[in-house]
């Protein structure tokens, strides 16, 4: 059988219990078929670190670059770790080491109740009706993440890195994937208009999509795709953008569609091992009571499945999530009453 080795990361607050979760749902989609998943539980986390003064040490570095097909991570962030290191080593050390360039962030609304637009809920529904059903391709591994600036007196300077090798590759992997899957349009969107750097990334679009004739490239400011999405989010299907334009607006993008407890992500870098972990944080309000929503997870690990080649497995387990969510099990962040463990049973019994 073909057995895949998983590092499991379950971090802060919800994270492990999102994570724990989901991996008898993924264990059971990949039984049935037919192939294994072997998982490594490793700690680190915000209690690790606090314990330990240990945020990710190089030999485990090492062990998740050379050893594993995947990783899957729920969330660091911690109130106790005000100043965010061990994410930042442990998350964006990961993106930025195992130069994930892409994170590609879906967002579909997988039961008309869960649109928050009045369009969604128009009573007058047709099958030909467009519906939500985009992705982001947000760049991760330059922009201000890197966090390179410095504090001078009372000037607090933050730098924006944008190299054209950056920009070209999550342009182009953006309309391969719109090509690959017959999509018709990509959209990039950027600041240009206030910031001067962001030249590199419109003269780097119309090279790309030169490319690809077939497909309309066309461009939005971020502050106009914010709310274009919000009017008329069923027009857009592929959207590529910088690091931190990417991360706003797939927050925005999770809640047109029913918000974080359903938003998946992954960070790829093509023919490598991949980092997989829901959008939402640790959310610590909700950690320890059991209530917090796993289907974020679950669709992370479809993503995960997807880029292991087990394509038939992933949109399985998305079927199950949705079959779920239309029975109404649900838990509170969906209206409903049921908790994390309830929602994980129940989608695993739709896998059988
Ligand atoms: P968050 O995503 O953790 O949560 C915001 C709110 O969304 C929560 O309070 C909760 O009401 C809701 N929510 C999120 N996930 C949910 C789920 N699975 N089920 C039900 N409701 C859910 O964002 P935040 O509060 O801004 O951040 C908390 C911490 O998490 C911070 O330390 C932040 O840096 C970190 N964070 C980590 C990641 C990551 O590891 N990938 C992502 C985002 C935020
Ligand atoms: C995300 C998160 C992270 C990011 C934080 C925790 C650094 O918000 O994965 O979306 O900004 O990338
Ligand atoms: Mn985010």
């Amino acid at each position: 059988m073909n057995t895949h080795p998983i590092a499991v990361i379950g971090g802060d607050g919800i994270g492990p219990e999102v994570i724990e979760a989901a991996i008898p749902v993924l264990e059971r989609a990949a039984a049935k078929y037919g192939f294994g998943l072997e998982l490594e539980r490793l700690p680190y986390s915000a209690d690790h670190y606090l314990k330990t003064r240990e945020t990710l040490p190089d030999h485990a570095f090492r062990h998740l670059q050379d050893d594993v097909d995947a990783i899957f991570l729920g969330a660091l962030g911690d109130p106790r770790v005000p100043g965010n290191e061990h994410a930042r080593d442990i998350l964006l050390g990961l993106r930025f080491r195992l130069d994930l360039y892409i994170n590609f962030r879906p967002v579909k609304l997988l039961h008309p109740d869960l649109g928050v637009l009045r369009s969604d809920r128009s009573t007058v529904r047709t099958s030909d009706r467009p519906t939500i059903d985009f992705v982001i391709f947000r760049e991760n591994t330059e922009g201000v993440y890197l966090g390179r600036g410095r504090i001078d007196g009372d000037q607090y300077i933050a730098e924006e890195v944008n190299t054209v090798k950056g920009v070209e590759r999550i342009i182009r992997a953006a309309f391969e994937w719109a090509k690959a899957r017959g999509k018709m349009r990509v959209t990039m969107s950027d600041k240009a208009n206030a910031v001067p750097a962001h030249k590199v990334w419109q003269e780097t679009f119309k090279r790309v999509a030169a490319a690809f004739p077939g497909i309309e490239a066309e461009h939005r400011y971020v502050d106009a795709l914010a709310l274009e999405l919000v009017r008329e989010p069923e027009r857009f299907q592929v959207i590529v953008t910088n690091n931190l334009y990417g991360d706003i607006l797939s927050d925005l993008g999770a809640g047109l569609v029913g918000g974080l407890g359903l938003a998946a992500s992954a960070n790829l870098h093509p023919g490598r091992a991949g980092l997989f972990e829901p959008v939402h944080g640790s959310a610590p309000p909700l950690a320890g009571k059991g209530i917090a929503n796993p289907m974020a997870a679950v669709l992370t690990g479809a993503l995960m499945f997807e880029q292991l080649r087990h394509l038939e497995a992933a949109r399985d387990l998305e079927r199950a999530v949705q079959q779920t969510l239309a029975a109404g099990v649900r838990t509170p962040d969906l209206g409903g009453g049921a908790r994390t463990r309830d929602v994980a049973a129940a989608i695993a019994e739709r896998l059988s």
